[in-house]
């Protein structure tokens, strides 16, 4: 049995579902129920249920964007850092693998690979004269592997609050028991919803062109599953469908499947972007997922995902 923490959340309910579509027999539990946020009652938990695997989806997301973290930093520290810490050592203890959604946007920016054939790193990718250089050569653009340190992170500021406890979380659960670190980055399907990056683009007034690898919700917890059921090795994985995208290419399509007639209008920088619509700074990135796709687990590339969701997208009732 799998013993799923923050199933009643975004990411959470898609893990719920790819177990029940498995088979998969798998214990959800809220904080309502125990709170497993504190080390004493998760032990009490994981000795009473005897879980084979833990699968974590809990953690505190700024809503409605990660701008509500900069004001709510305690839950921000308790959900991101301390409940990862806490779940660690709760699983060392009882001797019980686990895996925890972690996210890409520790990174900000891309590997380049400049004229003299080196790799160096674009923190900014929104620049227009970088924009328009690496749309040329897109395959000089490279994504940040799991060995390459944050740099979007306290230790390596600027970062946002969320960001500083996502990487700060990693660290925290490191070397502690058997665990996986899925990152997710940009969540996105075919279920219109506020939580969708696909709803969001149409929701927005303005949009703010960037580059990202991003993460189709069902294929991440397909995933992370399969690294539990096919045993790849413990450690980091970037969980995003390969390949990265512009905003601008993401509402391109959503105007030829969804809103043929919709017109878009955009930041026209970065510095009008930040003066009017956000507070925190963006991370916005290229992640490498070789090493999850080199493990054996399949994941169908960024264009096939957002292509299908698109053609498929269900508007919300
Ligand atoms: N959504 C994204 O855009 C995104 C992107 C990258 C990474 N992530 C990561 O993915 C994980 C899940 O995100 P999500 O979007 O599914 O979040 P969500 O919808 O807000 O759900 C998170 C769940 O975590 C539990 N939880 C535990 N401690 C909490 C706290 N202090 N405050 C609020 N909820 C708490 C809650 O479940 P119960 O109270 O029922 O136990 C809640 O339903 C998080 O770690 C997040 O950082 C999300």
């Amino acid at each position: 049995m799998i013993l799923l923490l923050g199933a009643t959340g975004y990411i959470g309910q898609a893990f719920a579902l790819e177990l029940s579509r498995r088979g998969v027999p798998f214990r959800a539990v809220s904080r309502s129920e125990v709170d497993y946020t504190r080390f004493e009652p998760l032990l009490v938990l994981l000795r009473t249920l005897k879980p084979e695997f833990l699968v974590n989806c809990a953690g505190y997301t700024g809503k409605p964007n990660v701008d509500a973290c900069e004001t709510a930093q305690a839950d921000t520290l308790l959900g991101n850092t301390l409940l990862p810490q806490t779940i660690a050592h709760a699983c060392a203890a009882a001797g019980i693998p686990w895996g925890h959604v972690s996210s890409g946007c520790i990174y900000t920016g891309a590997k380049v690979l400049g004229e003299a054939g080196e790799l160096h790193v674009e923190p900014d990718l929104t620049q227009a004269a970088v924009l328009e250089r690496i749309l040329a050569q897109r395959d000089r653009v490279h994504g940040f592997t799991e060995t390459d340190p944050p740099n979007f992170s306290f230790r390596s500021p600027p970062c946002s609050f969320y960001s500083g406890t996502k990487a700060l979380g990693e660290e925290a659960m490191t070397g502690v028991g058997h665990s996986y670190i899925w990152r997710l980055r940009i969540p996105f399907d075919e279920f219109d919803s506020p939580r969708n990056y696909l709803s969001k683009v149409q929701r927005y007034a303005k949009v703010y062109d960037n580059v990202n690898s991003i993460s189709h919700r069902a294929d991440f917890a397909r995933a992370c599953l399969d690294c539990w059921a096919q045993r790849v090795p413990w450690g980091i994985y970037n969980v995003t469908n390969p390949g990265w995208v512009t905003t601008r290419e993401v509402v391109a399509r959503v105007q030829k499947h969804i809103a043929p007639d919709r017109e878009f209008l955009f930041w026209q920088n970065d510095a009008e972007f930040y003066q009017v619509a956000a507070k925190t700074p963006r991370s916005n990135c290229v992640l490498d997922s070789t090493k999850l796709t080199a493990a054996g687990i399949h994941i169908r590339p960024v264009e096939e995902a957002l292509e299908e969701s698109l053609r498929n997208w269900q508007p919300e009732k």
